[in-house]
This record gives C-alpha cells, structure tokens and sequence, in this order.
C-alpha cells in the first residue's frame, strides 16, 4: 500500500542524587509498587513508566550541561533482523526487553551481561497475519513474574529471575487472525491483554486474566456480535450505530496498544481501533457511527464493566484508529485544574478530554490534514463530505492516509514544561473504493480498498516528488493553548518513540539511524549518536547504584518500513534494519562494530514477456496479498526481501515453492494456497517481472544523480 497520494497535499522534577538506595528493592510487584511507580524512577516497572503513561523519568544526572558527555555503556545483538518496538523493563538492576517474534532477552543492567532469555516458538506461517511486521511492544510485571503477550495470542507468565515458563494461556480464537503485539498491563493482580487483527475480519475485544494462573476473569467486547438478547446494555447500545449484517464480517475495533489507568477514580482507559473492513460501505452499509470503534473507553479494571466512552472518528472509514498512545496529567485549563486524559489518534486532532467523565474539552490539528474542518463543541469532527469516499464512490486523496498523522510510536509528557512530545507524521493516501470486495480472513489485506490503485509509475523525479511529501516531525504540543511551542523537522518520515527527563531532556531516535537528545524548552538538538540503522522504539532512563542510564531498542521496522519505500528514494538514504539494544552512560566510550555495507546488486530481471491481462491479474492480487510486506509496486521493501532481486523470479518452479506451497513459512513468508491459484501466483511473477524491467532503467538515472551529488 502507499500512504501517500498522488501529488503533494497543499496547505494542507524531582532530583535524583539519592536514588542509589531503590536499587536495592527487592521483591515483587505489588499495587502500591505499580500506584508509585513514579517516586521509583530507579526502576521502570511499567509500560509507560507508570500508570499515567507519560514516560516521563524525573532522573536528572544526564542533563542540558553533560549530555554531551553519553557514552555507549554496552549493547545487545537481537537475534531476528525485524521491527523492533519494544520498551524494556528495569527492575532491581536487570533489564527485561522482547524483540520480534515475541522473545524475551534479560540482562545485567549495568553491564549487559545475559542472565537467560525465552522464545515462546511463534510459528513463522503467524506472520501473514501481522499487518504491521512481528513486533512486539514490551511486558508487564507483577510479584515475581513477568508477562507476555505472543504474536499468535498467548499470554505467558515468565518467572522473573530465570526465564522458565510459570503459565501459558491462549487468548483468541487462533483459527482466526488475531494477532498480539501490544504490551500487557497489570491492575491488582489482573492481567490485561488486547490484540490486533482489524485488517482480517476479527472482533476486538480486551481481556483481564488471574496473574496466578491465567484464569479468565472477564471480556470487554469493543464492537457488537450478532444482536443477543444477553448482551451488555453498552453493547445493545452500539449495535444501534452499526447496519446490515455487520457481525459477519468481524467489524474489528482491536485494542492493540494504548492503555492507561487512574487508581484514585479507579478507571482502565482503552485506546479502540479502525473498522474492519475499513470501507464503512462494506462494513455498515447505509453508515452510522460504529460504536465502539475509533474510540477512548473508560472501563472498570475489576469487573471490566463499561463506565464511559468518547468517539474521535464517528463512521471511521479511513484506518483512523484510537489505539494511540494514552497519556494522563493534571493541568491547569482556565484557570481550572484538569484531571485530563490526552491523545493524538491517527486522525490527525490532538484531544484533551476530562478522563474522569469523558466529557470533551478540546481538539486541534496537530497536522495538516482535510478528512474534517474542525470538531465542534460537542467533539464531534466536522467532516469534509469530500473524503467520505464510502458514499460517493469517489476515490480522495485524504489527509492523512491509513499510518495517520501518528501512529503506535509513544508520545512523552514533561510536567515541568508542561508539554506533550508527539512523533508526529505526515502522508496522505488515495483511497479508492474496490469493486465487488469479498472478503478472505486468511490471508490478504481485507479492507474494501484497491491497494495497489496508487501504484506510482516508474518515473523516478514523480516518485521523488511524492516522497517528498512524506514527513516526520517531533512535535512539542502545548495541550492547554492547543499548538506546537516547537518543532524538529526530521529527513525522515517514520521516526522513534519518545521519552523526556527531569534533566530538562528528550531522546528521540529516527529513521535516519541517529539517537538524539533535544532540549526540552526549545528542541536544539544537544546529542546525538549513530545507530546505524532504524530507530522505531521508545527509549527509558534508570539507575544502578546510583547512575544513571539510557536505554533504547534500535532496529528498523513496522508498517511504514514494510510496506513502503519510506520515500527513500527521495532522501537518497538508505534504512536497513541492524537489531540491538543501546544503552548509555556519561563518560562511557564503548563503541558498535562497523555497519556492515549495504550493497544492492543492479537490478537483473528476466525479460518480460506476459500479456498484458496477465499482467494486470497479477498487480491486482499482488497489490491485495503481497504488497503489505514486500512494498506496494514491488518497489522494494526496506526490511523483507527486494521481490524484484529475488533469485525466484526466474524460476517459475522455485517461485511457486515459496509462494504457494511455503518452502520459507518457518521464517514468515507463509503459503498462500487456498486464497491464491498457481495461475495467480505465476500471473504474481509476471507482474514483479514487468515492474522490475521499468525500474531496471529508473535505478541506472538514480545511481547517475547520487554520483553527480557527491
Ligand atoms: C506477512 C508478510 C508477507 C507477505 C504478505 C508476503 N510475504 Fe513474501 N516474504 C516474507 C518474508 C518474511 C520473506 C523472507 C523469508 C525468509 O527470510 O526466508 C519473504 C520472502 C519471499 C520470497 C523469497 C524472496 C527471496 O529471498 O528470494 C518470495 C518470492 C516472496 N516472499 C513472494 C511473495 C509473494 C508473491 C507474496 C504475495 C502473494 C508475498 N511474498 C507475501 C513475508 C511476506
């Protein structure tokens, strides 16, 4: 898919010098461990550093003044070459982190010696269900246990201190797509996991299990099932906003990332994602809301009972989901203090709301975009019936585009600035309805749009010019006066989580391959350190004995870098995914090995010499199948293979071993029998055929402008 349209859119403080003493807790997890997590900052317990997820670290020895000073203290190798989205766990000197696949690596903090590590065995066919690569975004701890969520739906307890497997609970329907990539939460000894799986027909739903034993404690559906008598009244109350027969077709609202909690109001706060399929025409023909997709629900983390919700994208249509990161503060808005609760969803708003009754309080555009004009008083967008694609049949170009204006990448919070860091990004896309969708729940992306209806053509200055339009930025966002204090452009689009520090600090990484540390008032760049490839992940800040560290998982990947070329093109860079673990301390001097080369042989394809009505059956299942993880147009993903450059291409045999019978399955390029044809497949070849001889001529004039630039 592309997530870019045609053209360029137009306008369109606490301190921390005693902290050596928490370093020495231990024990296990508890409440009120959890409850304070943020008077620890020794430690990282939670996801987002604490219940409030604001991922702020109050520890304040690498500051302004030294930070110059931050050295490489040690590294880890990962042993799998995918996105890497994890935030690691620190407690009492050891750091827990998951890579792709679900793994799970422990170390020394301070020294990064390997205590043990765990592979929970995903089976490889699992990642033609993943639609954004086989990532994993971290674990929850609770006494001494650790949690895991696994890409095909387990949920594992791990004991803390060797690794060994306490329990193991499937957590969906593993017949289906689900997929579980987020981190897992643990309120008062319930276990709180959701999944992924909106592009394949899947129902979202989250759910609470006994951290002793896995027991099933409760399920909150986000989205109605077939109408039942029984259903909860907050359900009933959303099948009202759905039509047709929307049940059978999943209608999806996954809740595959954000969650927060507010102990003193007692409320777990769930971030709702996109319809599934996203056309609302297929979904919900004749329209309506679609509770509870693209929404922020309030539940009861007890019983899992439904207290309130707010809807950022009523009829969602565009993949704009509500899964974005969640971030709770108190600040003060009219001269009123706030208990707020703060998104930047994918639909491009910045949303303030009261999270101690939902009620709405304000909504800017933290990106340029045109799907709406504004939200009125009562939070509702106010839409531009121009993109409302699903009733006009139209195809629009709409901003922004399915990867929105922000995705899965984590925001911070720095309550001395009183400002939110938003890794913000900016593509629109040309949604353009499918002709008589059908689904296919197996396999495929299941959307009720053309994916390959943008293909761009093979003319390099056009693609150069559309990937231009590509943006990411680091945002600094006043929540209060609803604008950007500050701004770091950055080359690239698809750039790392966040995390800001009471040394008046924030540390971004980017797909450039830097790490780098920003003054938090004003955004000059302060630090910055090569990590040779990709950073996606959200850095952490602890201590051991008493000095402080960074830590960060580099390793390029995910949904943009799958299936995109990243407008690399444009920027003349190239990302390549290389995964490790990064940490540092001031006055360190460790240094990474040489970036091995990256030489791409020219392109060599056979000739081309289908039909051209092969060829087009080609694109057509291409664009659906295989253009989520091999790049849209065969362009050449940055992570997975070059189809273009693979050895099978002129080997019709060797082709349909990969393709249709799954001779590289163990290692995620499942089969695709049953939703694809032999004919269909060798049409596939055909079509990677024909586009790999266009490009044959664009790379020789790119290779030409690289020469005449240096
Ligand atoms: C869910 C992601 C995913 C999808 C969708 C997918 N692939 Fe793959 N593909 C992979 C991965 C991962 C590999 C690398 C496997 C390995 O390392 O052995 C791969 C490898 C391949 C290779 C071998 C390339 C080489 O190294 O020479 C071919 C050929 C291929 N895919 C074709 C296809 C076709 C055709 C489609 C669509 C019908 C498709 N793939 C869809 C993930 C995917």
């Amino acid at each position: 898919m592309r997530w870019f349209g045609w053209s360029a859119l137009s306008a369109l403080a606490l301190s921390g010098c005693d902290l050596g003493v928490e370093d020495e807790r231990v024990g296990g997890i508890d409440n009120i461990r959890l409850i304070n997590a943020g008077d620890d900052p020794a430690n990282w317990i939670t996801h987002g550093g604490t219940y409030s997820e604001q991922r702020f670290s109050p520890l304040d020895q690498v500051n302004r003044d030294n930070v110059g000073e931050l050295g490489l203290a040690w590294f880890a190798d990962m042993d799998t070459a995918r996105g890497q989205e994890a935030t690691p766990l620190v407690m009492d000197g050891k750091l827990y982190v998951t890579s792709a696949w679900s793994k799970v690596f422990a170390f020394d903090a301070a020294t990064g010696e390997p205590l043990w590590s765990y592979d929970p065995q995903v089976p490889g066919e699992t990642g033609v269900k993943a639609c954004c690569d086989v990532v994993n975004r971290g674990l929850a701890a609770w006494g001494e246990n650790l949690f895991l969520g696994t890409l095909d739906g387990r949920l594992i307890a791990l004991d803390r201190d060797t690794g060994e497997v306490a329990w193991e609970k499937v957590t969906v329907d593993q017949s289906q797509s689900y997929t579980v990539t987020g981190a897992p939460r643990v309120i008062d000894g319930k276990v709180l996991i959701g999944n992924g799986g909106a592009e394949f027909g899947v129902r979202g739903y989250i759910a609470a299990y006994d951290a002793l034993d896995g027991e099933e404690l409760w399920r909150f559906y986000t989205v109605p099932g077939e109408p039942d008598e029984k259903d909860p009244e907050y359900l009933k109350a959303a099948a009202e906003t759905w039509n047709g027969d929307f049940w059978k077709l999943g209608g999806g609202g996954t809740v595959w990332d954000s969650m927060a909690y507010d102990p003193e109001l007692d409320l777990l706060y769930i971030g709702v994602g996109n319809g599934s399929p996203w056309n609302r025409a297929y979904r919900s023909p004749g329209g309506g809301d679609n509770l509870y997709l693209s929404s922020i629900v309030a539940i009861r983390p007890e019983t899992g009972e439904y207290v309130w919700h707010y809807q950022t994208t009523p009829g969602e249509t565009w993949d704009y989901t509500a899964t974005q990161h969640i971030v709770l503060a108190d600040i003060e808005i009219d001269g009123r203090e706030r208990q707020v609760l703060m998104q930047a969803p994918k639909n491009g708003f910045f949303y303030v709301l009261d999270r101690a009754t939902g009620e709405f309080i304000s909504a800017e555009p933290y990106i340029p975009l045109n799907w709406a004009t504004g939200v009125d008083d009562d939070g509702r967008p106010i839409e531009n019936p121009e993109t409302r694609i699903d009733q006009t049949g139209e195809p629009a170009l709409v901003m922004p585009g399915p990867l929105g204006g922000h995705n899965w990448h984590p925001m911070a919070y720095h309550p001395g600035e009183n400002l939110v860091y938003i890794p913000a990004f900016e593509a629109a896309m040309l949604y353009v309805p499918q002709a008589n969708w059908k689904p296919d729940p197996a396999r495929g992306f299941n959307i009720g749009f053309d994916m390959g209806a943008g293909d761009l053509p093979p003319d390099l200055g056009f693609r150069q010019e559309v990937g231009a339009t590509v943006k990411g930025r680091l945002l600094a966002w006043d929540p209060v006066n609803q604008e950007a204090r500050w701004t770091v452009e950055h080359p690239g689009a698809w750039n790392g989580g966040l995390l800001a520090t009471g040394g008046g600090l924030v540390f971004q990484g980017t797909q450039e391959a830097s790490f780098n540390a920003y003054d938090a008032s004003n955004g000059e760049r302060l630090w910055s350190f090569d990590a040779q490839t990709g950073v996606v992940a959200p850095p952490i800040a602890y201590t051991v004995n008493g000095e402080q560290y960074v830590a960060v998982l580099a390793g390029w990947g995910g949904a943009l870098a799958l299936a995109s070329d990243g407008g690399i093109i444009a920027k003349d860079g190239a990302v390549r995914n290389i995964s490790r673990l990064l940490v540092f301390k001031l006055g360190s001097t460790a240094q990474l090995p040489p970036a091995p080369e990256l030489a791409k042989a020219p392109l060599d394809p056979p000739p081309s010499r289908a039909d051209a009505a092969t060829i087009e059956v080609g694109r057509a299942a291409y664009a659906r199948y295989c253009s989520v993880c091999h790049a849209p147009g065969a362009v050449g993903s940055t992570v997975l293979p070059d189809l273009r450059r693979s050895g099978a291409l002129e080997n019709r045999m060797a082709w349909q071993q990969i393709v249709h019978d799954g001779a590289l399955s163990g290692n995620g390029m499942a089969s695709f029998e049953g939703s694809l044809s032999p004919e269909q497949i060798e049409a596939i070849r055909a079509y990677v055929i024909k586009r790999a001889n266009e490009d044959k001529a664009m790379e020789a004039e790119l290779a030409k402008q690289r020469v005449a630039r240096r």
